[in-house]
């Protein structure tokens, strides 16, 4: 405890180095928070990404549904060398002229009049909860403060958005949570309708439930929560954290269901890559937030901004949002047609691309079966295979995908 160590020899040369030698060295130095592939990826373009030893693969996952635009996007590569020369961070003790314009850009493409920058997804929606709670007790007094949440959800990893997700795997060994969230299954309204009560504040959903395993609302299930929301002064707020940023053929899922939400949290692909997290609101809501009430030394800095106000441009442009469609329909409807093959799949489902394959087993080995081929996907809830490519995928890279897909699928 607190004694000096002597210096370590960490500084190898990083030539010649093997993928099995980057992981013995971060099995040694990194706290084992992840059950990571055996993958040490070191290059990236477009839909494409190589390993050390020059392997290449087809990104099906894009970093969780991060990397948008592919990797290495020219455009946004050209922003973000453009800032770096010029400057890259003040404080928001400053006015920054990147983040006005990227807050002017997503309140005039969305239903909202004002942004908060942070730096991640529960970043975001710790901003969310809090707005909920300033707004709640502001309106209705102290008594007013809990969120309706749901079963299966995922919000982040910080305590207070560990609090609001529904799954207690998270919980583990973090008790005591913080107070104040209750939880119904996802598209049940009347679960929600019957735990509301006079301290309910909000109803905090995911449009789609992403880690949850791409799970789809119901016909009516949104529109129900804000009709809800509506008759009892509850703020209604959507993490779209997962599925913003034109992840299913709209820039916000939101758009497909004909309502809109009081708040909103973006991020994974906002800037691309880099970190970045935007809570929305209405002006209403907004504006019970004053200076002080909220902060992010990083939040909303030059350089992230310059890139997410690139990403934005690119990705709200009504011809690449119909292209996502089109591509979506046309992947779902090709895995419908393996489904037919294989008794394992138990259902197909998703939005744009935002798509997934239910299996009757555990998923693991076929991500390790794809992998071999050269394509990377994701296993959630152990049997739920998630598939995100980046959105401007080709209908010749999804073509190669699936032919890789369907040789995993008949090898196990
Ligand atoms: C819907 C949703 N909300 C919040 C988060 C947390 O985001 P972050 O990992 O950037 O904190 C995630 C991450 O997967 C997510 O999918």
């Amino acid at each position: 405890m607190g004694t000096v160590q002597p210096q370590k020899e960490h500084q190898e040369s990083t030539t010649n180095l093997t993928s099995q030698n980057w992981m013995e060295r971060g099995q040694r130095v990194l706290i084992p928070t992840y059950a990571r592939q055996p993958l040490v990826l070191v290059r990236g373009q477009g839909v494409r990404v190589w390993d050390v030893e020059g392997r290449e693969y087809l990104d099906f996952i894009a970093g969780i549904s991060v990397c948008n635009l592919g990797h290495v996007h020219p455009q946004v590569s050209a922003a973000l060398n453009r800032q770096v020369q010029e400057l890259v961070h003040v404080s928001n003790l400053y006015h920054i002229p990147n983040q006005i314009e990227l807050a002017e850009r997503l309140t005039d493409l969305s239903f909202a009049e004002r942004a908060f920058f942070c730096n991640s997804g529960a970043e975001a929606n710790e901003g969310a909860i809090k707005l909920c709670r300033r707004y709640a007790y502001e309106r209705f007094g102290p008594e007013r403060y809990q969120l309706i949440c749901m079963h299966n959800s995922f919000h982040g990893r910080t305590l207070a958005t560990l609090s609001a997700t529904g799954q207690e795997k998270f919980w583990q060994g973090f008790a005591p949570l913080l107070p104040g969230f209750a939880f119904v299954p996802f598209n049940d309204l009347e679960a929600v309708a019957q735990a509301i009560n006079p301290s309910t504040a909000a109803i905090l959903v995911e449009p789609i439930q992403g880690e949850g395993g791409v799970q789809m609302p119901a016909p009516g299930y949104l529109e129900g929560l804000r009709q809800l929301c509506d008759r009892h002064e509850l703020l209604l707020v959507f993490d779209e954290v997962q599925t913003g940023m034109g992840r299913t053929g709209k820039l916000f899922a939101y758009e497909h269901f004909g309502i809109a939400p009081d708040i909103m949290t973006l991020a994974k692909a906002l800037a691309n890559g880099l970190p970045i997290g935007c809570l929305l609101a209405t002006d209403q809501v907004a504006q019970v937030f004053g200076p002080g009430s909220h902060a992010s030394t990083f939040g909303g800095g030059p350089v992230v901004t310059a890139a997410a106000g690139t990403v934005i441009d690119i990705i709200s442009q009504p011809t690449f949002l119909a292209e996502v469609r089109e591509k979506g329909e046309y992947f779902k409807t090709r895995l419908q047609q393996l489904q037919a093959r294989h008794d394992l799949i138990k259902q197909v489902r998703g939005l744009g691309l935002m798509l997934a394959m239910e299996l009757d087993r555990d998923g693991g080995p076929i991500v390790l079966a794809c992998r071999e081929r050269g394509a990377l996907i994701n296993c959630t809830q152990g049997n739920i295979l998630r598939f995100l490519p980046p959105l401007l995928v080709t209908r010749d890279e999804i073509d190669q995908f699936l032919t890789i897909l369907a040789e995993a699928l008949k090898a196990v």
